[in-house]
């Protein structure tokens, strides 16, 4: 299959340290308790991995499936194809997301996980596009704000590929 140019938006380096920030600011805000760090999967597998690994403190990872993009375009319909396996009431739960776009997929987890009660719920997304939805209020945690084009790598998929990618980039 043929790849088209990946143009570099932030290097590996660079999302490297913003996400060493990023761990510092959660274990700041989240000093007891018990957490669970829940990733919205597919797209926030690697940046989950990497976060959890900086977030010095003991926390449960857990994960939900959830779908509404087909190549590459939003379907506006958002499935939840699996949900997380441990139950939440009482704990501190910090959401892991690749992307906020729409915000339509957050809005939609929010609504859910906050029917299981968590003593407080936090949303940490890697990237954050402007799309005037008012989602900026919903995220605690932006790693960066990206420019309203496709983004794709660590993580961010285009119909399936593209998530090894070591840094985030722009199809050219
Ligand atoms: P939203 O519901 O429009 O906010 O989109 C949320 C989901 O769509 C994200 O969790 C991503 O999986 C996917 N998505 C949205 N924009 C992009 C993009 O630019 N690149 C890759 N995936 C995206
Ligand atoms: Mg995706």
């Amino acid at each position: 299959m043929a790849s088209r140019e990946v143009e570099v938006l932030y290097t590996k380096e660079q999302v490297d340290a913003r996400v060493t920030d990023l761990a510092r600011q959660i274990e700041a805000d989240f000093p007891d308790g018990e957490m669970v760090v829940v990733g919205v999967l597919k797209g926030s597998f690697i940046f989950m991995s990497d976060l959890v690994r900086r977030i010095k403190r003991p926390l449960a990872c857990d994960f939900v499936r959830i779908s509404s993009y087909e190549h590459d375009h939003n379907t506006g319909i958002v499935r939840m194809e699996f949900d997380m396996t441990q139950p939440v009431k009482g704990k501190d739960v910090l959401l892991v997301e690749d992307i906020v776009d729409s915000g339509k997929t957050l809005r939609y987890i929010l609504r859910h996980m906050e029917t299981k009660n968590p003593r407080k719920l936090k949303v940490c997304t890697l990237l954050y596009k402007e799309m005037g939805t008012d989602s900026r209020r919903l995220c605690d945690y932006i790693g960066f704000e990206v420019p309203k084009r496709f983004v794709v790598g660590y993580g961010l998929d285009s119909q399936g590929l593209y998530r090894s990618l070591p840094y985030v980039g722009a199809f050219k």
